[in-house]
């Protein structure tokens, strides 16, 4: 009996914010699988690239547009190629990979998406903050200024969701720093405001500072950031003296009992809004 065709595979490996330490092993797995490894310089540092085998083609997706990127693909489906591309981050946030993966399905070749660490974990990471604190924080908020090359659908205004006064994570908009403050004032949130803006983080070049809403646009121009900058908005950035009822020893659930008097009192306490 002949032998069944090789069939190909493409993964849409997330390679987090740039330390090469910071993949998971299922996506170090995918590099080391691949016959072609497509990445980019200027969003994962070069020891990634160290998990592909030798003789393994390296691409860099700075110089493909998403013709040349599917070109590989169909090679990928008729030649039973394994593909990993490489994204930085999670590819679940601003990769362009749906557009990929579509055009995948459309081939008929398999496909596999492996989550990374989005860069607006490893910023908290680094500031050691918590972005969800209990009775400040319940919610945080993923965005990016509208104005750039993708316009923003209506009601995604970052002054939008500033009405919230949650944590916010924002991506992409330190070009626009100013507008970035109008936008985040005009929603509300006061000039007195943490904030968090970090530069290259995980990169040996990273910076992380902290600031206010009042100072943020003076802290990038100072520091002339534009690109590869994330900022963590809200007051959880600054909160403490809460404590989650998680951890109480008056809270039970499944696997703990809880503490006669602790659970009087923490049923004494006045009941969050
Ligand atoms: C095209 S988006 C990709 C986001 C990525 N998928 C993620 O989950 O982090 C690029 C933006 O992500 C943020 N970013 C990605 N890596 C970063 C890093 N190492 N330090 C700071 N910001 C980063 C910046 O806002 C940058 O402009």
């Amino acid at each position: 009996m002949a032998d069944a065709a090789p069939t190909g595979k493409v993964t849409f490996v997330g390679a987090g914010p740039g330390a090469a330490d910071l993949l998971t092993f299922r996506a170090a797995r995918a590099i080391a699988d691949a016959d072609v490894v497509i990445w980019a310089a200027s969003l994962v540092q070069a020891e990634v690239l160290e998990h592909a085998r030798e003789g393994a083609e390296i691409l860099d997706s700075a110089v493909l547009s998403l013709e040349d990127v599917v070109a590989v693909y169909e090679r990928a489906a008729r030649d039973g190629l394994k593909v990993a591309r490489i994204h930085s981050g999670d590819p679940a946030l601003w990769g362009g990979t749906q557009e990929q993966f579509d055009r995948c399905v459309a081939l008929g070749v398999e496909t596999e998406i492996v989550p990374g660490v989005s860069s607006f974990s490893a910023v908290a990471a680094i500031a050691g903050r918590e972005l969800t604190i209990p009775e400040v924080a319940q919610s945080v908020i993923l965005t990016r200024l509208g104005g750039g090359k993708t316009p923003m659908p209506p009601g995604e205004e970052v002054r939008e969701f500033a009405r919230h006064g949650t944590t916010m994570a924002l991506f992409l908009s330190a070009a626009r720093s100013g507008q970035l403050v109008r936008e985040l004032l005009e929603g509300g949130y006061p000039t007195t405001t943490p904030v968090v803006v970090a530069y290259q983080a995980t990169w040996p070049e990273e910076l992380v500072l902290s600031c206010t809403i009042e100072t943020l646009e003076e802290t990038v121009k100072e520091h002339r950031l534009w690109k590869h900058t994330l900022f963590l908005v809200g007051p959880a950035l600054a909160a403490h003296g809460t404590r989650s009822h998680l951890y109480h020893p008056g809270h039970f659930h499944g696997f703990r009992k809880a503490a006669p008097e602790a659970r009087a009192a923490l049923r004494a306490e006045k009941p969050r809004s």
